[in-house]
């Protein structure tokens, strides 16, 4: 079977946005998606479309578990099956066997994922933030909408020249210094790991480094809509994991987890207002720079022209790529390649 997108696991909402006879309508992949919690409590997710006279089941309610239409009033349980035709009366002869469209939906780490397609030949898993519930660590989750596409914001996350500029100061500062790292394609994904870091992570160095230890920076691209930034500074750990959503194809949402470990308990306890506000602070720097980008994509087309720092697009787009032509990223062969750029 083809691999398609429709073959990944996407975020469709948090636990909590998804309440106990609470009816939520969704879209990925331009997609429309209801969700909703049977009588176990379990999430479940249908096509957004009544098999009756095709009215939003997302405009209905829930009873039970079960999710009744606003049009008509047909009932289905957890697993798609149509339970009740209200005009029927007491014999319900004629609701036989007949189903919603239902996709696969699982609830991990106060995440609710879904899966519009089970490909046997490229069967997936929902991705877990690295050390989320790890002891030790705290997580701070943002949400943000992005009108740009999947592989532009998450090829972003990972951008480190751009970091200079955009974020002037508040990440890092302008400082010269020539970056080496190795790009390694392998198994699906694009691994950079930076060499000899020390001093760049802006105003808070003093903060995360004030012995100036070298610094561990691992960033990963897990195709087709995952990145993981990890530090590692003086013992202290930093996570940046970002799951975008492809809602459209100009319109991407975008969880971010910010996990932590910075020595003790109480001070990760009390950072938390500062890490969120920091990283709001930079995603908002983001968007701004994304959603122009897309502006100028949706205008011009999309032609890009690279720099030596660029061989981590290349590569993440030929596992993108890989996928849109049906190719599973998994066969596509490992590349090795050191870089040195300057930021
Ligand atoms: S359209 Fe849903 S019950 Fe008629
Ligand atoms: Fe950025």
């Amino acid at each position: 079977m083809e691999v398609s997108f429709r073959d990944y696991w996407y975020i469709a909402c948090e636990s909590h946005e998804l309440k106990k006879d609470q009816v939520l309508g969704r879209k990925i992949l331009d997609e429309w998606i209801v969700l909703f919690r049977d009588e176990k409590g379990n999430p479940r997710a249908f096509q957004d479309r009544c098999i009756h006279r095709n009215s939003q089941l997302s405009k209905g309610w829930v009873k039970d578990g079960q999710l009744q239409c606003s049009y008509h009033g047909w009932i289905f349980d957890g697993k798609g099956q149509l339970k009740n035709i209200p005009s029927e009366g007491p014999n319900q002869k004629k609701v036989g066997n007949r189903c919603a469209v239902t996709y696969e939906a699982v609830e991990e780490d106060r995440f609710i994922f879904v899966r519009l397609n089970k490909n046997p030949d490229n069967l997936t898993e929902p991705f877990r933030s690295p050390k989320y519930n790890a002891p030790g660590f705290e997580t701070v989750r943002l949400f943000n909408v992005f009108k740009n596409s999947v592989i532009n914001c998450a090829e972003n996350y990972i951008d480190v020249p751009h970091t200079v500029f955009v974020h002037d100061k508040i990440f890092r500062d302008a400082l010269d210094e020539e970056i080496n790292c190795i790009v390694h394609r392998k198994e699906g994904m694009v691994e950079i790991e930076y060499l000899g870091e020390s001093d760049n992570l802006g105003w808070f160095s003093w903060f995360l480094n004030p012995r100036k230890v070298p610094i561990v920076h691992i960033d990963s691209y897990y195709a087709p809509n995952i990145t993981s930034v990890k530090y590692i500074i003086d013992k202290k750990e930093f996570w940046i994991t970002s799951q975008s959503i492809p809602i459209s194809e100009h319109e991407t949402w975008v969880w971010t987890d910010l996990t932590y470990n910075f020595g003790h308990p109480i001070i990760n306890k009390l950072s938390r207002p500062i890490v969120k506000y920091q990283g709001q602070s930079v995603i908002d720097q983001d968007i701004v720079v994304l959603d122009n980008q897309a502006e100028v994509i949706k205008k011009y087309g999309e032609q890009f022209s690279n720099a030596t720092a660029d061989v981590v697009h290349v590569l993440i787009e030929s596992l993108y790529n890989a996928i849109k032509e049906g190719k599973n990223p998994k066969d596509i062969a490992d590349k090795r390649v050191e870089v040195k750029f300057w930021i």
